[in-house]
């Protein structure tokens, strides 16, 4: 059974990183979160207070930085844990602006391939489709409406006891998509081969069949 790269892109807090580990775990796949190396590199211009306006300087920090993620999902910068880290709300502001910047996209995409030179994977973000891995054997969009986005958002951080406000998730989603749709480097876009797939109605298990489905025809 030969191994293909497995693309899943679309919108913020559509379901991405849920449905393409479970996707992974059942192919025996490695799964790479590239949004996770974007937020990496927006924790640690926050942590060494590097001016995130200048591009430079943030791609100088990029190249001294190595970030790791390793199959229990755990998010590693320069051999310290950042799992949950990446995850708050000061990075989640910033991190679209980071993502921006294109000397800093043309190094992540770089390393990123080099992550799936060996096929096998299932690689989640924003470009995978049209940039990172144009070639890749199966090529998903996923979306849903926001509204439904931000109310799995905060069913997950009140199921966490995290402080939450639906209104205020809401904007935040609209806001990092009009930056990741609007940008000039790459910016959120479905590849013109990629199946897309609402999931606005569909529970995880149907969008993980789909998927599975997809990646039985090309094999
Ligand atoms: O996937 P996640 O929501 O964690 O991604 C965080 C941010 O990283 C996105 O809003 C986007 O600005 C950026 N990103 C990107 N390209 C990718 C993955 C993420 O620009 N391939």
């Amino acid at each position: 059974e030969k191994k293909i790269a497995i693309a899943i892109d679309g919108p913020a807090a559509a379901g991405k990183s849920t449905v393409a580990k479970k996707v992974a775990e059942k192919l025996h796949y490695v799964y790479i979160d590239t949004g996770a190396m974007y937020r990496s590199l927006t924790y640690k211009v926050l942590q060494d207070n590097i001016d995130m306006k200048d591009e430079n300087a943030v791609l100088n920090l990029l190249k001294k930085t190595n970030i790791l993620l390793d199959q229990h999902f755990d998010v590693y910068v320069n051999n310290e844990k950042i799992t949950a880290e990446i995850r708050t709300s000061d990075v989640t502001d910033h991190v679209s602006l980071i993502a921006s910047y294109p000397s800093v996209r043309e190094e992540m995409v770089t390393r990123q391939q080099k992550l799936a030179t060996d096929r096998g994977v299932v690689m989640d973000g924003r470009d995978i489709g049209t940039r990172v891995l144009p070639d890749a054997e199966v090529k998903v969009f996923l979306i849903a409406s926001v509204e439904e986005r931000a109310k799995r958002r905060h069913e997950e951080n009140v199921t966490k006891h995290l402080p939450s406000n639906f209104e205020q998730i809401k904007l935040d989603i609209e806001k990092r998509d009009r930056m990741d749709t609007e940008r000039t480097a790459s910016p959120l876009k479905k590849a013109d081969d990629a199946i897309e797939i609402d999931t606005t109605s569909l529970s995880i298990e149907d969008v993980v069949n789909k998927i599975l489905s997809l990646v039985q025809e090309v094999e």
